[in-house]
């Protein structure tokens, strides 16, 4: 019996295929690169010494997916395959569209033919629009989102809404990720955006290395304490790990559709971000404030109380390890 990850090779894939293996799971992973490179494949190998069975397609291509379950006994499906940059989104609504929410359909739609019914799906905070109430629980209103690639996000909950209620055979497991940060602590995987970083964490790293000149902090006049956005940042390898309690949670107790925050429960400013940074590593981040960022909100950070009760998952990481994984990966990968 093996997990399927869908999206394996990105950022926060490999870095739960590493937690999956580490527990003795069996994986497959598939995904066709449009955002990672094939080395994080051996570089899964050498951190966890196991072996994997690896396809290179497309979510969107049916047949080859069905090979995949042909060939292999998939018990769940873990699915990290998308595009995520909110601004090129705007710019490519139909692409976004068509890879992340037909993605998501064929795999679920193969998923049925083979009769495997436990699914696990990579949502975001993005699908509360502006936040109801911070921090913010399950049940806060949805919606509102304001841009396409949050709209898929909206558009893939609602669907497996839909399809659990046509069928409540499907154990499925919606996973709101708030802002993951930092990287395996071998600093042999981690998150590489090409071209000039969109979020955070990547633009600081950037700036310390001296690749970028300085950081942008996009508006200081939000109702704020110091006036820049606040967000939930959380170590990629906490969030891998709910995933794991995410798979024990409908392997064991099975039949029924669950939602969970995986965040901290902290709220860190911009500006907080950049002095951890700066503590954590010794290395220097000039800034200088720009207008607000078309879309952004003020605050948002998660409730995480739910998954600590129902799954025994909470984030461990301190914000020094998120700033000091997050340089490691960098200072070792990037000439
Ligand atoms: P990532 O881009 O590093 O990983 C996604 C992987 O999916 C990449 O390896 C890419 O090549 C692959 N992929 C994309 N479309 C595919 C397709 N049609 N067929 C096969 N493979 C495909 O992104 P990530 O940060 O690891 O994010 C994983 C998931 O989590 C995404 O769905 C993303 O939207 C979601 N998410 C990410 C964040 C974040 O800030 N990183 C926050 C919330 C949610
Ligand atoms: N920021 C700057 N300068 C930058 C980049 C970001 O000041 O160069 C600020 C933003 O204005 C915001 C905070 O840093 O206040 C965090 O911004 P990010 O772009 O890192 O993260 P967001 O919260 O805007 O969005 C991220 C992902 C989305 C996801 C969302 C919730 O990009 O895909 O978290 O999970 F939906």
């Amino acid at each position: 019996m093996a997990i399927l990850l869908p999206g394996g090779a990105g950022y926060i894939g490999s870095h739960t295929a590493v937690e999956l293996l580490n527990k003795g799971e069996e994986i497959v992973i598939v995904d066709n690169f449009s955002n990672s490179k094939p080395e994080v494949l051996d570089k899964i190998k050498q951190i966890t010494g196991k072996n994997f069975k690896f396809y290179e397609l497309d979510c969107l291509d049916k047949q080859a997916l069905e090979k995949v379950f042909k060939e292999n006994n998939i018990e769940a499906v873990i699915n990290f395959a998308g595009l995520k940059a909110v601004g090129e989104s705007v710019k490519k609504p139909l692409e976004y569209y068509m890879n992340n929410i037909a993605g998501a359909l064929t795999v679920l739609e193969v998923m049925k033919e083979y009769n495997c019914k436990k699914f696990i799906f990579s949502s975001s905070a993005t699908v509360y629009g502006e936040p109801e109430k911070i921090p913010l629980t399950e049940d806060c209103k949805t919606g509102g989102t304001t841009n396409p690639y949050g709209t898929t996000k909206l558009f893939i909950e609602k669907i497996l809404q839909d399809l659990y209620k046509s069928d409540n055979e499907w154990d499925i497991c919606i996973l709101r990720y708030f802002n993951p940060v930092g990287s395996h602590e071998s600093g042999l995987i981690g998150e590489e955006p090409q071209g000039i970083p969109n979020n955070l964490m990547p633009y600081i790293v950037r700036v310390a290395s001296g690749q970028l000149r300085e950081l942008s902090v996009f508006g200081n006049d939000y109702n704020t304490p110091d006036g820049t956005g606040v967000r939930d940042y959380i170590h990629v390898v906490d969030l891998a790990r709910g995933h794991l309690k995410a798979l024990k949670k409908i392997e064991k107790e099975g039949k029924g559709l669950y939602i969970y925050n995986l965040g901290t429960g902290n709220g860190y400013s911009v500006l907080d971000m950049v002095r951890a940074f700066e503590k954590a590593t010794g290395k220097k981040v000039p800034y200088k404030i720009a207008p607000r960022r078309e879309g952004d909100i003020a605050t948002c950070y998660a409730d995480c109380t739910k998954a600590n009760k129902e799954l025994g998952w909470r984030a461990e990481k301190t914000l020094e390890d998120m700033c000091k994984d997050s340089w490691n990966y960098i200072a070792r990968n990037v000439k």
